[in-house]
Order: C-alpha cells, then sequence, then structure tokens
C-alpha cells in the first residue's frame, strides 16, 4: 500500500489523503488514469506512459493538472518518499470537484490528480512467470471507447473477479465475433503453430498497451514474424504458446486457456525469450 499519498498539491499519509465527495471520478468515473513500472528505483517507458495520458485527457477534454515535467517530478517524489525500488507508480486525473450535474462544470474547475506508489515482490513475480498463468474467456461487455484509459472499470472488475472464481489470474475479453480483444487488465497474445505471434490490432476496443508497443519494438528487432490481427478462442486454444503484456507483470506466460493447457502446458520458448529480452527494449528513467 502506498503509505505516501500525493493530492492535488500535498504530499499526505494515507490515512489523511483524500478527495471530494463530489469528485467525478467518484461520481462518473469522469477521470483517467496510468499504471508505470518502477524497477530499480527508475520509471520504466514513462514518455509513452505520458504521451498516452495526454491524449486520454485530451479525448475526454480533461485539462492537463499540470506540467509534464512537473508531473514527472511529482511521480519521482512519490515513489522516493514510500521508499519504491521495484513495484509501480499510480497517476489518476479526473474532470475535478463540482455540483452533481452530467455536464461538464465550468472551465476554472481545477482536475484532480493523485498520484500513490507501491513495491511488488520481484521474485514473487518471477516465480509467477515460471509457472505461467491460468485465463478464462468471457464476453466483452465495454463500453466503445476502451482506447481511453478511463477509470470505468466495471466490466473488468466483473470480469477478474470471474477469472477468480474459476481458479484463473486473467480474464480474456471475447467480443460479438467470437474474437478476444485483450485481458482485463492486460494485452493478450499467442504463438500460432507456425511460430508466427498474433495480437489484436489497435482501435477503439482495446488499449494501446505501453507494453505491448515496446513488445513490438522488440518483436521487430528480433526479426519475429508477427500478425496484428483479432484471434478467436479457437485460435487460443490451439495455439504454441500465449501471453500477457502489462506493466506490471510486462511478458507474463498464460499456460491454461478456460482450463486447456497452452500448448505443453508450461511457458513456452519464444514467450520467456520475450520476458527475458522485455527490458533491453524498454526505456528506464
Ligand atoms: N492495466 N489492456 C487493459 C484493459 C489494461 O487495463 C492494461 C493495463 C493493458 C496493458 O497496458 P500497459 O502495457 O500500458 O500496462 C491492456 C494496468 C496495468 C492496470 O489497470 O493496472
Amino acid at each position: 500500500m502506498s503509505r505516501i499519498a500525493y493530492v492535488n498539491g500535498r504530499y499526505l499519509p494515507r490515512a489523511h489523503a483524500c478527495v471530494d465527495i463530489e469528485d467525478r471520478g467518484f461520481q462518473f468515473a469522469d477521470g483517467v488514469y496510468e499504471v508505470c513500472q518502477v524497477q530499480d528505483g527508475l520509471l520504466v517507458d514513462e514518455a509513452r506512459h505520458l504521451a498516452r495520458l495526454q491524449r486520454s485527457l485530451s479525448e475526454l477534454k480533461i485539462r492537463m493538472p499540470m506540467p509534464e515535467n512537473a508531473l514527472r517530478i511529482v511521480l519521482r517524489e512519490t515513489i522516493a518518499r514510500n521508499r519504491v525500488r521495484n513495484g509501480i507508480v499510480y497517476l489518476q486525473v479526473t474532470r475535478g470537484s463540482a455540483r452533481r450535474d452530467f455536464p461538464f462544470p465550468d472551465a476554472a474547475v481545477a482536475p484532480t490528480l493523485v498520484v500513490t506508489a507501491r513495491s511488488a515482490n520481484p521474485e514473487a513475480v518471477e516465480q509467477l512467470a515460471e509457472q505461467g498463468i491460468a485465463v478464462v474467456t468471457v464476453p466483452d461487455i465495454r463500453w466503445g471507447r476502451v482506447d481511453i484509459k478511463s477509470v470505468g472499470l466495471l466490466p473488468n472488475v466483473l470480469a477478474k473477479q470471474a477469472a477468480r472464481d474459476r481458479g484463473a489470474r486473467e480474464a480474456w475479453l471475447v467480443d460479438g465475433a467470437g474474437e478476444i480483444t485483450e485481458g482485463a487488465s492486460s494485452n493478450a497474445w499467442i504463438v500460432a503453430q507456425d511460430g508466427t505471434l498474433i495480437t489484436r490490432k489497435v482501435d477503439h476496443h482495446i488499449l494501446r498497451g505501453v507494453t505491448r508497443t515496446t513488445l513490438l519494438d522488440a518483436v521487430s528487432a528480433l526479426g519475429l514474424t508477427l500478425t496484428e490481427r483479432g484471434f478467436t478462442v479457437e485460435e487460443a486454444h490451439a495455439a504454441r504458446e500465449a501471453f500477457v503484456t502489462s506493466a506490471s507483470q510486462t511478458v507474463m506466460p498464460v499456460v491454461k486457456i478456460d482450463g486447456q493447457p497452452v500448448g505443453t502446458g508450461s511457458p513456452g520458448p519464444l514467450t520467456r525469450a520475450l520476458r527475458r529480452d522485455f527490458h533491453r527494449f524498454a526505456q528506464s528513467t
């Protein structure tokens, strides 16, 4: 847990950190967020996370709460005050606090900014990656603009809980055409029997994961074959390997889909290699 949180200009102990009850993030999920990995005290792919933040905000017409350089300082200060060497830094920006009413409030209302940071146990994550995780498929019931990293995550929460209830760590979301869009909090990838990597193309129906983008750089530099297209649940069941990507887990092998083993039932060699090499292609600052 974050012991110190940054809230609208102040660093506060967790127990005293709060936002107004009429904050639009609380009332309407009218806000966006980012999660950035911290590795050995450095932020991983910060520039890409901040670029996506800018885009999410601009799509929703929410002002940036402070200049980007100032935000970079707040992220580092929050990491330092929580003594995080390995873990994540979380930031959330909402449209601010105003009397509850659906249309945007007066332009003078300042956006809310909250930043927290917490440690992870790298050995535990590594152990999980050694074993690989199970996923289950569930219908994708989200709205039509999930490319915006909005805090409106109720369908993701329900999908993740459905996964936990079925003994899995992640849910893969299936659209009306029977294709997997992405995970509840990760992007989804498979390796087909011919060795081709497959992950869904980006549009309004998936989040452009920063880890996904960096892994695409790795895939291209390593000369691997890649197709960006949707894949069906049947293709996933028949895949040689599967994995998910996200800031907190980088490349995480998937060894079971809906109770059926993927390939040999152990993390595949290509997945392991991509996990091992990932940080060579990421930018740590
Ligand atoms: N989740 N797709 C969804 C729906 C996500 O929520 C996430 C990230 C990703 C992967 O994006 P990135 O590689 O930029 O982390 C894809 C974060 C980690 C979260 O909600 O905690």
